[in-house]
């Protein structure tokens, strides 16, 4: 614990030189597009000579022995028959018949990318799992915990029906620039007794190491989930959020909260463009 405390100490202080570059960053009139770029700036400095489309990689990116073996586990995946009871949850029948795939646009192929995305009533927000679990109580099916068990396998395989497209979220009028500032303002926003933010390890700090991990970049990040953890824990992209939040000693957000969904939102706008690929292996 107190060598943990020592490290994030540590990164703290590296914090300072790039002080400068907060202001700039600190939310402030929502602009999208020019946050975007501006992260871009800084990890174009951090990792020279990467090309972007490599920062879904995420901390792979800085370790080509790390990435070598990630090549190696991709190639025959020790996690399939998980994908594979995801898929008989996700053909599985409804109540009235139906299925899951109905409720989407193209089945569900070429959609996953296009979430977080403004509900139909304009106003709040909705993410790929929240829209399974409208399709399911549309049906009379009862929805499922939004991240773990069933919710989790479904979207293992789901979410890899769009694989390959590219990152394609939406923010769009007042009510979505709202939710984007909200969750931008959450990214940045210092917690916990390390008063610790978001953009503390994967914005200011990115591409340096953190006890024994590099800091991955927050483009990309959205882009491959769920995770499979060490090949066989399956984590989703807002149980990763938790457990960054538990590791600065912060009490996480509910995942399917709104302050969850909105941090959701503002961090997969920052990987448009990057392909998707779910279900990949992670340390
Ligand atoms: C004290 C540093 C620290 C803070 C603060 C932190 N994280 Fe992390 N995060 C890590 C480390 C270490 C990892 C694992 C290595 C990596 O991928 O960066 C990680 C991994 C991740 C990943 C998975 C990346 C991948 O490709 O698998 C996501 C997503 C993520 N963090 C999001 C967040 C969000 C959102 C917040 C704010 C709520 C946050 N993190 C706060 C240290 C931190």
């Amino acid at each position: 614990m107190e060598s943990r405390r020592r490290s994030l100490q540590a990164a703290s202080g590296l914090l300072l030189a790039l002080a400068l570059l907060a202001p700039a960053l600190e939310p402030a009139h929502a602009d999208p597009e020019a946050d975007r770029q501006q992260f871009l700036a800084v990890y174009a400095e951090r990792f020279p000579g990467i090309p972007v489309r490599d920062y879904v990689y995420g901390a792979l990116i800085a370790s080509p022995d790390a990435r070598a073996q990630y090549e190696q586990i991709m190639d025959f995946p020790p996690f399939l028959t998980e994908v594979d009871r995801g898929r008989a949850l996700w053909e599985m029948p409804l109540a009235d018949d139906s299925h899951l795939a109905d409720c989407f646009p193209n089945a569900a192929r070429g959609q996953a990318g296009r979430y977080p995305r403004l509900d139909a009533d304009g106003a709040s927000l909705m993410t790929f799992e929240m829209a399974i679990n409208r399709c399911r109580e549309r049906a009379g099916n009862v929805p499922w915990p939004y991240a773990t068990g069933p919710m989790a396998l479904a979207t293992a395989y789901a979410r890899g029906l769009s694989d390959a497209m590219l990152m394609d979220v939406s923010v769009q009028g007042t009510a979505a620039l709202a939710h984007y500032e909200r969750g931008k303002a959450l990214f940045f926003r210092r917690m916990g007794p390390l008063n610790f933010a978001c953009a503390s390890c994967h914005l200011q700090n990115a591409g340096r190491i953190l006890r024994t991990e590099i800091l991955s970049p927050a483009i990309g990040q959205a882009t491959h989930w769920p995770v499979f953890r060490g090949g066989e824990t399956l984590t989703t992209l807002q149980g990763r959020y938790r457990r960054c939040m538990e590791q600065i000693r912060v009490v996480p957000f509910a995942p399917g909260s709104e302050e969850m969904n909105d941090l959701e939102y503002f961090h997969s706008y920052l990987s448009n463009g990057l392909p998707l690929q779910a279900s990949v292996f992670r340390k």
